[in-house]
């Protein structure tokens, strides 16, 4: 007998459209879509800006550039940037994630490996282990490895000199990352949520890249719609495209974007089930708060951290969620999102 299980559950597919990590065929997409120079790389100005100086500074001095660590919710550009940061300055870049580290020798032969002033990029850094995160103290500091050879009294620790080189690390979960590792990074650099505008202009440049007629109002709707992630837009503009063609004349204008994100059940701020559950938690079983971050987490079965790093930036960007020293409140915004309203004593929190 079936069990629920096994029925396809008619959610399940708008919560992978608007999700910010890389689901499905995205990463081949994604590839082709990447910008490779900064150039090319729309937003993010302070970013950019901080980059742009650091690259140019080190090619003066031809020197290999500082250690940066870049961080924010998934699907705003870390690794994109990580690979442009390469293309910049000219030399190979090497990407790795922490999962895929586990004993010493791993780390060990990537680094005692590298060219001089090459780019590594460690992706999801928080998930380094603590040994392996001890071991790439050195060097990142002085450019030295210091290995152990042999077991019990014959042990000897020798040291390697290891080539100059930039160290490039992204998280989504910043907070998790221990002081010592973070003061390794001579620049830190955190992502924002994109415009709207921002992501008009990436959508506009995807379209052109995987060659489909788009204009400006059909490339806003789906701006509006991606939760200020480039990764989501150019996710429901493949998608959009799909529609165009299929019942459309192939061009994406205004009519066609909103048939299209309709059927795909993306809602205007195409919220994921986890934004949806956050808000309703907080109104309907706390009466719109204030409620602290950690029985938010546990109610949702999410990491405290996770909420504040991942979902919270975005529903407070747009307006529907307050953080105060009380915990999190649920904005006028939110009730009529969902239709609701707030009683008598929830009103006067706003
Ligand atoms: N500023 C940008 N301009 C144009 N396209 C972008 C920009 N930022 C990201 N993208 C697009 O979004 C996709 C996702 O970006 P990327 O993989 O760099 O995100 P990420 O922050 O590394 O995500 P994760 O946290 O999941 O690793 C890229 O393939 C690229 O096509
Ligand atoms: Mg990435």
């Amino acid at each position: 007998m079936a069990t629920a299980r096994n029925y396809p559950d008619p959610t399940s597919n708008r919560e992978r459209l608007v999700s910010g990590t890389p689901v499905g065929d995205d990463s081949s997409f994604e590839l082709k879509l990447r910008p490779q120079k900064l150039s090319e790389f729309i937003g993010q100005k302070k970013v950019k800006e901080n980059l742009e100086v650091a690259i140019q500074a080190a090619r003066n001095r031809g020197e290999a550039m500082d250690h940066v660590l870049l961080y924010g919710p998934p699907g705003l550009g870390k690794t994109t940037l990580a690979n442009i940061i390469a293309n910049e300055l000219g030399v190979h870049f090497q990407p790795t994630a922490a999962p895929l580290l586990q004993i010493k020798g791993d780390l060990t032969a990537i680094i005692t490996n590298l060219q001089e002033k090459q780019v590594l990029f460690i992706d999801e850094i928080h998930r380094l282990q603590p040994v392996l995160e001890e071991l790439l103290y050195s060097a990142l500091e002085d450019y030295k490895l210091d290995i152990i050879i042999g077991q019990g009294p014959s042990a000897r620790t020798h040291t390697l000199e290891v080539k100059p080189f930039t160290f490039v690390g992204a998280t989504t979960r910043a907070g998790l990352i221990s002081a010592p590792l973070r003061a390794r990074f001579g620049i830190v650099l955190r992502l924002e949520f994109y415009t709207p505008e921002d992501l008009r202009v990436i959508i506009e440049r995807s379209a052109e890249i995987l060659g489909v007629e788009i204009d400006d109002a059909g490339a806003n709707e789906i701006a509006s719609r991606s939760r200020g992630t480039p990764r989501i837009a150019n996710r429901l503009l493949r998608r959009v495209r799909d529609y165009a063609q299929v019942r459309g004349a192939g061009k994406i204008d205004l009519p066609t974007a909103q048939a299209a994100l309709q059927m795909l059940e993306v809602d205007r701020y195409g919220f994921d089930e986890v934004d949806r559950r956050l808000l309703l938690t907080i109104i309907e079983k706390y009466q719109g708060g204030p409620v602290g971050v950690n029985t938010l987490a546990a109610v949702l079965a999410e990491e405290p951290d996770a909420i504040e790093e991942i979902y919270e930036p975005f529903l407070m960007q747009i307006g529907f969620l307050n953080r105060t020293p009380r915990g999190r409140i649920a904005t006028q915004l939110a009730y009529d999102h969902f239709g609701l309203t707030p009683n008598r004593r929830q009103s006067s929190l706003f």
